[in-house]
């Protein structure tokens, strides 16, 4: 059997999305620039795929920037409105903390379950700081308390930024009533194309754009359009907002079926808050095993799983997410995080809940970790 787990990473292109971007490729290969017919039919897919976007999140088409994803959104974001302090959380992508850290910066604890000290973040921020906060976390799947961090922005004048990257198609978003100022939106995580994404900019959010060049996106981002990808982008998050509801039904019955097999094996905690936690992300902890080792031999046995646990070239680093919620390094080393996704089934489930606890036991076994 052949079980993808790994939606948190990337998910399958949905066949909707590619039937609605192939004749982007093909007859339909104009550069929104251009004048002619060509062009200015590529441009109409461009202002519609915005308006689509725009919609879904409750923001105006013009406050919509496409990016080549997460990671540039959330370096645009926080390069482009940095003034003299920004203010971010531990358990932060490294798309968000790397440019933090070249930046005046100052870093916020988060508590056992992944969520930030909001006490802390409302004593460090200083009128004109950034605040940049992510949405839902990618490991461990802890949803943030949005609007209350956003009402801490307000009181003291700071504009605030948040990593949406894996919350939306996953939890309703509107950016107006939870008053966020800027929004990092990523495609391939919602069954859309790799290598595009958005930025939601608040009217009158000034912004220094970062790459020079002709001008593309309202002079806030240049560069020639990826069309095929924006209008991927626009379906696959139509089709994520409009099937939330039934999407999330069947994940979370997923979810919490693996949650439940997996913390009976002994030694086993469940990493993350039990309930306030994406609806598709399964995260625990083993002793006594090292996680790249599982993710491996699971692999062997067909299922696509990963760790917390990520092997640099010289020493093997333990995940930063894991270890500001508390976990040793020796615990955080061996997690197993699985995102489930919209094309998972229970038949899925039932077959890793019969393979994870085996394999667990045999790798405990061979363990050197175990007394
Ligand atoms: C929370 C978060 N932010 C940003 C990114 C980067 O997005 P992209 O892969 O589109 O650059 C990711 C992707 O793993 C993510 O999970």
């Amino acid at each position: 059997m052949k079980v993808y787990m790994d939606n948190g990473a990337t998910t399958q292109v949905d066949p909707r999305v590619l039937k609605a971007m192939l004749p982007y490729f093909k007859e339909k290969y104009g550069n929104a620039s251009s004048l002619h017919t060509k062009g200015q039919e590529a441009k109409g897919a461009l202002e519609e795929s915005r308006e689509i976007i725009a919609k879904l999140i409750n923001a105006e088409p013009e406050e919509i920037i496409f990016t080549s994803g997460g990671t540039e959104a959330d370096n645009l974001a926080i390069y482009g409105t940095y003034k003299n302090l920004v203010i971010t959380s531990a358990i932060e992508h490294p798309a968000v903390l790397n440019v933090c850290k070249e930046l005046n910066h100052k870093i916020i604890k988060v508590d056992k379950f992944g969520i930030v000290n909001l006490k802390e973040l409302e004593d460090s921020v200083e009128k004109d700081s950034l605040v940049t906060i992510m949405f839902a976390n990618n490991e461990i799947g802890a949803i943030q308390p949005i609007k209350e961090i956003s009402k801490i922005c307000k009181a003291k004048d700071a504009i605030f930024h948040t990593d949406a990257v894996q919350a939306f198609g996953k939890i309703p978003i509107n950016v107006k009533a939870l008053g966020i100022d800027l929004m990092s939106l990523s495609s391939h995580k919602i069954y859309g194309p790799k290598g595009v994404g958005a930025l939601y900019i608040k009217k009158g959010i000034r912004l220094k754009p970062i790459f020079r060049g002709g001008g593309h996106e309202f002079k806030i981002r240049s560069g020639t359009e990826n069309i095929p990808g924006i209008v991927g982008f626009a379906k696959a998050a139509e089709l994520a907002v409009k099937e939330m509801k039934k999407d999330n039904m069947k994940l979370i019955k997923m979810r919490d079926e693996l949650i439940k097999g997996l913390t009976k094996i002994p030694n086993t905690r469940l990493n993350g808050h039990p309930k306030n936690r994406l609806p598709n992300n399964v995260n625990v902890a083993f002793d006594f095993i090292e996680g790249e080792g599982l993710v491996l031999h699971l692999d062997s046995k067909g299922i696509c799983a990963s760790t917390g646990s990520a092997c640099s070239s010289t020493k093997l680093e333990p995940s930063h997410i894991l270890t500001a919620i508390g976990l040793r390094p020796e615990q955080a080393h061996g997690s197993l995080r699985l995102t489930l996704g919209r094309f998972n089934t229970m038949k899925e489930v039932d077959y890793v809940l019969k393979v994870v606890p085996t394999m667990v036991e045999k790798l405990r076994k061979i363990s050197p970790l175990v007394e």
